[in-house]
C-alpha cells in the first residue's frame, strides 16, 4: 500500500479507524482497486504478446481475491490440490491453471489431470515418470513443462531464493535436455513447455535478465533440435516496496526484458506473479494492548501476532508500522513492536520509532496483502483473523473471524481407539 494511504487512515474512501471499530482487530484489509491496478498495469505491459498472468495463489488465497483475479481474466499458479480446489471454486477456469511444486503427490496429479489444468510444471524425473504413469493409466495426455533451474543468484533473502543450483527447485538445463531427447519414454506426456522461477521479492533486473537469457538460449536450442514449444513460463518474483528506498521494478521494463529474450517465440508466455499483485494492496489493522516498559526496552504489545503475520519472525522482514489517528504533538519513541505469542520471535520490529502510543491505539502494519493471511496459523490458539475487501467506498467481510468452535473443528478426544 502506498505510504500516503497509511498516513491518513483512509483506504479507498473507507475510514480504517471506523472499520476496525466495526469489525474488530486484528483485521486484514485488502483494496480491490489496488489489486486491479497492479494486474491491469501488468496486462497492459504485455499487450501484443500471447501472454497469460497466472496469479500465484499462495500469496493470498482468499476466495474474494481469487474471484477478483478471475474477473480480470487472470489464471492461477497453484502448488497443491488445495489451491486447485480454491481456484476452481473461485471461478478460475482449469485451462488457465498451471500446477507447480516440487512435491506433487500422485493424488494431486490425478486431481490436476481430472480437472484439466493447462500444464504441470515438472520439477524432477521421478515426477515426470509418475505423471506418465498416471496419464497412461487414465487414458489421457498430460501437458507439461520442465522447470529449469537456471542457476542464478536472485539477490533476495536466502529463504525465498529458488533459482540456484543448490536449491531444491527445478532441474538443470543438462537434465532437461535429456527429457526432451527421451520423449519416447513418456508418450502420454506432452512435454512442450519451459518453466522457471528464480525467487521472490526481486528488485533487481540483472538476475532476471540473466535467467531469461539462459532460458531463451535453451528454448532456441530446443527449437533448433526440432522441439516446438507451446509455452514458456517465466515465473513470478516481482518485488514490492516494503520500506522506504525500495522500488518495485517497472512492469514495462520487466516485460521489455521478456520481449527481448523471447523475441520470435510463437507460443504462449506465462507469468506467475503473486506478491506484486496483492502485497501493497493490504494492511493489517491491530490494536495496542499495552505499552510495557521493560528494563532495557519499550515494548508495544499488539493484538496481532506472528500467527497473523509471520514474515517478520520468519525472514526478519520489514513492514512499515504506523499509529493511526492524530499524531500531532506526540514525540517519537523507539518501540520493540511485539505480539502476545509466547516466544521472543513474535516480534514485528525492533527499536522502531513511532509516535508515543497508549493502550487502545490503532496501528496499521503495511504491505501485508501477500503472504500475510495465507501464512497464518492458530498458534497459541489464536483464531484466524477476519479479512475484508474494500471496493468503491464500501467493504465486505471476505473471511469472518474464526470462532473457537471452528478453530478446533476436526479435533476430538481420543475415544475411538483402533489399530492400523
Ligand atoms: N511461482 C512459483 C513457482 C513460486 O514458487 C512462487 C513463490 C511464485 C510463483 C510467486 O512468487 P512472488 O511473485 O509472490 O514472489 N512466503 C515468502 C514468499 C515465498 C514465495 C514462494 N514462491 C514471503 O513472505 O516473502
Amino acid at each position: 500500500m502506498a505510504p500516503a494511504l497509511l498516513q491518513q487512515p483512509l483506504l479507498d474512501g473507507i475510514d480504517l479507524v471506523a472499520l476496525a471499530a466495526a469489525e474488530g482487530t486484528p483485521l486484514h484489509v485488502y483494496s480491490a482497486p489496488a489489486i486491479r491496478e497492479r494486474l491491469r498495469g501488468l496486462q497492459r505491459a504485455l499487450e501484443g504478446l500471447d501472454a497469460l498472468i497466472c496469479y500465484a495463489v499462495k500469496a493470498n488465497s482468499n476466495q474474494a481475491v481469487l474471484a477478483l483475479m478471475a474477473a480480470e481474466g487472470a489464471g492461477a499458479d497453484i502448488v497443491s490440490a488445495g489451491e486447485l480446489w480454491r481456484s476452481l471454486r473461485a471461478g478460475i477456469p482449469a485451462d488457465r491453471i498451471v500446477f507447480s511444486g516440487v512435491g506433487k503427490s500422485a493424488e494431486e496429479i490425478v486431481q490436476g489431470l481430472d480437472a484439466g489444468v493447462a500444464r504441470f510444471n515438472v520439477e524432477s524425473r521421478a515426477e515426470l515418470e509418475l505423471l506418465q504413469a498416471i496419464a497412461a493409466q487414465r487414458g489421457t495426455t498430460a501437458r507439461a513443462a520442465v522447470r529449469i533451474n537456471p542457476d542464478v543468484d536472485a539477490l533476495t533473502h536466502a529463504k525465498i531464493s529458488t533459482g540456484k543450483a543448490e536449491n531444491k527447485f527445478g532441474v538443470s538445463i543438462a537434465e532437461a535436455r535429456t527429457w526432451f531427447e527421451g520423449q519416447a519414454a513418456w508418450p502420454d506426456v506432452r512435454l512442450d513447455g519451459l518453466h522457471m522461477h528464480i525467487g521472490s521479492q526481486l528488485l533487481d533486473m540483472a538476475p532476471i535478465r540473466q535467467a531469461l537469457q539462459r532460458l531463451a538460449a535453451f528454448w532456441r536450442e530446443l527449437e533448433a533440435a526440432g522441439h516446438r514449444l507451446a509455452s514458456i513460463d517465466v515465473g513470478g518474483g516481482l518485488g514490492v516496496r516494503y520500506r522506504e528506498g525500495e522500488q518495485p521494478l517497472d512492469p514495462v521494463d520487466y516485460v521489455a526484458q521478456i520481449r527481448a529474450a523471447l523475441q520470435g517465440f510463437q507460443g504462449r508466455i506465462v507469468l506467475e506473479p503473486g506478491r506484486y499483485l496483492v502485497a501493497e494492496a493490504g494492511v493489517l489493522l491491530t490494536r495496542v494492548l499495552r505499552v510495557k516498559q521493560g528494563e532495557q526496552r519499550n515494548f508495544l504489545v499488539l493484538d496481532a501476532a506472528m500467527n497473523d503475520l509471520l514474515r517478520p519472525s520468519l525472514y526478519d522482514a520489514w513492514h512499515d508500522i504506523l499509529r493511526l489517528g492524530d499524531n500531532g504533538g506526540r514525540e517519537a519513541v523507539a518501540y520493540d513492536v511485539v505480539g502476545p505469542v509466547c516466544e521472543t520471535g513474535d516480534t514485528f520490529a525492533v527499536g522502531r520509532p513511532l509516535p508515543r502510543c497508549e493502550a487502545g491505539d490503532l496501528v496499521a502494519i503495511g504491505a501485508t496483502g501477500a503472504y500475510g493471511a495465507s501464512m497464518a496459523s492458530t498458534y497459541n490458539s489464536r483464531p484466524l483473523a477476519a479479512e475484508v475487501l474494500v471496493d468503491g467506498g464500501r467493504y465486505a467481510v471476505v473471511r469472518r473471524r474464526q470462532t473457537y468452535d471452528e478453530m478446533i473443528a476436526g479435533e476430538q478426544p481420543a475415544g475411538d481407539w483402533r489399530t492400523p
